[in-house]
């Protein structure tokens, strides 16, 4: 071990004896009673992923999870800050919970995510929402169980902002929802600073976990059965920058794929500045590396993408696609389009519609740019008119719907393996299953048995599902 991965690998201590002491001291303070936390989650899968660790935390403290607030002694609220609009809405949410304190005095309300990461949101909670007891950002997961503590012996009310230099703390436990799945954070924060994005300033700089303890967690994973993992990361490609662990993210991708199992990995998300052919090549060689891809485009006009700081050109863009796709034949790819960026002209929007025709998505997530104060494009000129963004959405939604029905209508006919996952929310007595690229069939439930891996012909396609049958005629 190099001095700086052993200096890395202590780092994942720090703060440990205060951690296991909080607590100890929450559970001997709720005294073996069963008490009940609710945990509420807003945002990506970073904050899935963290809201996992809350509650592993919650249990080790002695609290049973429920899903009803009402019942619960203490309720936590994860929040996202990515678009206004996820705010408003944990903003609404919290503001409901005021009547479970009224009806019980000795819940305790925490709040925590990218939302409250911004001084300004973290002073509005303590003016405007006094029945909220603390808060802290996503870099001061580990600090939860000392806060609540503090709480609970009745200190006062806190709301604490991000360290500069925050820890990669490796003791907090996970609960996880499902054994067959998982979501393995690699790395933390980001440097990129794309001009739009809240994200730098509320989850702070880049910091990786060490290849010896994403190894770990993956391998135990993979021994307790889990099918399939997504490595989370808001960069994965700036996975180990500067950290000195001899190992970046094609070096992970090898050192994992070496683990033996019946398993699949994949990841999120890759910024196509970072995203070389050495991990194509990487992933094209391993055999456990899942054929998908998710690479954020945002824009296809180079003078949007410059104005967004995002390090490269449509047209680069669009190579990097054609070597993903010659190495990794069949490769599932998607992407993130924002429509009506600060001075995004007509032109500008026709390049956008000009690359999804030209790259051929499978699907893209969409999203109105939403201006984040404090943000460099919140105060560019030319801020594009609600309506005119309105119709653009609508454009590239049209456009988009009718390429991913032509693609999954080439896969009518075939035979693909699934991983089953459980009951559809949309569609009654059918099972949700997912191939190898992530995309959703819905297969007749009860002939197929959840956390399975299944081999399905594919019996009907549209935009967005595909639907199917065993294949063993079962
Ligand atoms: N407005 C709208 N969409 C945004 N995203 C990030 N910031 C904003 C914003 N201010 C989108 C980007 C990113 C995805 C996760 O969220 O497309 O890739
Ligand atoms: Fe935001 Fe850009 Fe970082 Fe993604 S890469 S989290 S869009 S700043």
């Amino acid at each position: 071990m190099s001095d700086t991965t052993e200096n890395a690998a202590r780092a994942g201590d720090e703060g440990i004896e205060s951690y296991r002491e909080s607590v100890a001291a929450v559970r001997e303070l709720l005294g073996g009673r069963r008490v009940y936390a609710y945990i509420l989650t807003f945002g990506c899968q970073q904050n899935e992923a963290d809201s996992e660790k809350l509650a592993g935390m919650a249990e080790q403290m002695g609290y049973t999870l429920c899903d009803e607030p009402d019942i619960a002694s203490l309720i936590v609220v994860n929040t996202c800050a990515v678009r206004e609009h996820a705010e408003k809405k944990a903003l609404s949410v919290i503001g409901q919970f005021k009547h479970c304190k009224r009806r019980n005095p000795g819940t305790v309300i925490a709040v925590c995510g990218c939302m409250v990461s911004q001084r300004h949101r973290a002073e509005e909670l303590k003016e405007r929402y006094p029945y909220v007891d603390l808060s802290f950002g996503t870099s001061d997961l580990r600090l939860f169980p000392s806060l609540l503590l503090e709480r609970l012996k009745g200190g006062r009310r806190s709301f604490t902002l991000p360290p500069d230099r925050p820890p990669v703390p490796e003791y907090m436990p996970a609960r996880r929802a499902l054994n067959y799945r998982a979501w393995v954070s690699i790395m933390y924060g980001c440097d990129n600073y794309c001009s739009y994005c809240i994200v730098p300033y509320v989850r702070g700089r880049e910091r990786s976990r060490s290849p010896e303890a994403v190894e770990a967690e993956v391998r135990g994973l993979v021994e307790s059965g889990c099918l399939d993992i997504t490595l989370l990361g808001q960069n994965v490609n700036s996975y180990g920058r500067g950290c000195g662990f001899g190992c970046d993210f094609p070096g992970l991708i090898s050192r994992l794929s070496r683990i033996p199992g019946d398993h699949l990995l994949r990841f999120m998300t890759s910024h196509p500045k970072d995203a070389t052919r050495e991990l194509a090549d990487v992933m094209a060689s391993s055999g456990h590396v899942a054929r998908q891809f998710h690479l954020p485009a945002q824009s296809g006009s180079d003078r949007v993408l410059s104005a967004m700081n995002r390090g490269y050109t449509a047209d680069e863009y669009i190579g990097k696609v054609s070597y993903i796709r010659e190495k990794l034949p069949g490769c599932v790819l998607t992407s993130d389009i924002m429509v009506g960026f600060p001075g995004e002209t007509e032109e500008d929007f026709a390049a956008t519609l000009e690359l999804m025709r030209t790259v051929r998505f499978d699907m893209v997530y969409s999203f109105i740019y939403s201006p984040r104060g404090g943000t460099p494009a919140a105060s560019m000129p030319d801020q594009v008119p609600e309506d005119v963004k309105g119709d653009r959405m609508r454009r590239l939604l049209e456009l988009q719907t009718s390429i991913s029905a032509q693609i999954n209508e080439g896969l009518e006919g075939r035979t693909m393996r699934v991983l089953c996952c459980g009951p559809s929310r949309t569609d009654a007595g059918m099972l949700e299953c997912r191939t190898e690229g992530w995309k959703q069939v819905l297969v007749p439930a009860g002939s197929l048995e959840e956390g399975r891996y299944a081999d399905v012909e594919i019996t009907g396609t549209g935009a967005f599902t595909l639907r199917g049958t065993p294949a063993d005629g079962k």
